[in-house]
Formats: structure tokens, sequence, C-alpha cells
């Protein structure tokens, strides 16, 4: 095994799970969409995958999302929505 730092300058991991409606899921709230619209400004601004932009199966906080995960910064954000895509990919995606 071979430890090296990350390859990445930040990553963003937004959930796109999908209860379907059976619990509280990120699917809920369009978690797929964010992440899409998310993961295409991204490659808009030419910082894919410098920052890369990934999908996250549940990150254990189903009833609150749609939640986003982000490192290095160690910033979590819960309960988002399609109209926050362009705050925080301006927070975000960016050099
Ligand atoms: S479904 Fe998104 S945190 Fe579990």
């Amino acid at each position: 095994m071979e430890t090296n730092p990350t390859p990445y300058k930040r990553q963003i991991f937004v959930c796109t799970n999908d209860a379907k409606g059976e619990k509280a899921s990120c699917g809920d709230h369009k978690g797929e969409e964010v992440f899409r619209q998310l993961r295409e400004i991204a490659k808009a601004r030419k910082l894919h995958p410098m920052i890369r932009v990934a999908q996250a199966k549940c990150l254990g906080q189903c009833a609150t999302g749609v939640n986003i995960m982000i490192y290095p910064e160690n910033i979590w954000h819960r309960g988002v929505r399609l109209e926050d895509v362009p705050t925080l990919a301006d927070r975000y995606i960016n050099t």
C-alpha cells in the first residue's frame, strides 16, 4: 500500500441516495440533480477533476438532505436545494 497526498485540490461529495419515499433521503430534494449541476459547472470552468464533484451514496444524515461534504475544508452543508447550486459553485468551484 502507498500513502500519498490527495490528488485533488478539493472534493465535493454530494449525496445522491434516493430511497424513493421509503424513508427520508437526499433524493427527496433532488440530490442527483444538485450533483449533476455542480459537476457540469466544474467541467464548464475546466476545474474538473482538480476540483472533483463526486456522488456519495448516503452520508448518514438522511433526514437533513440534501447533504454535501467538502474536503479539505471539512465543511458540511445540509438542507441544500437546487437554488443553492450557484452559491455553492461560486464558493467552492473556483481557483
Ligand atoms: S440519503 Fe443522503 S445522507 Fe442518507
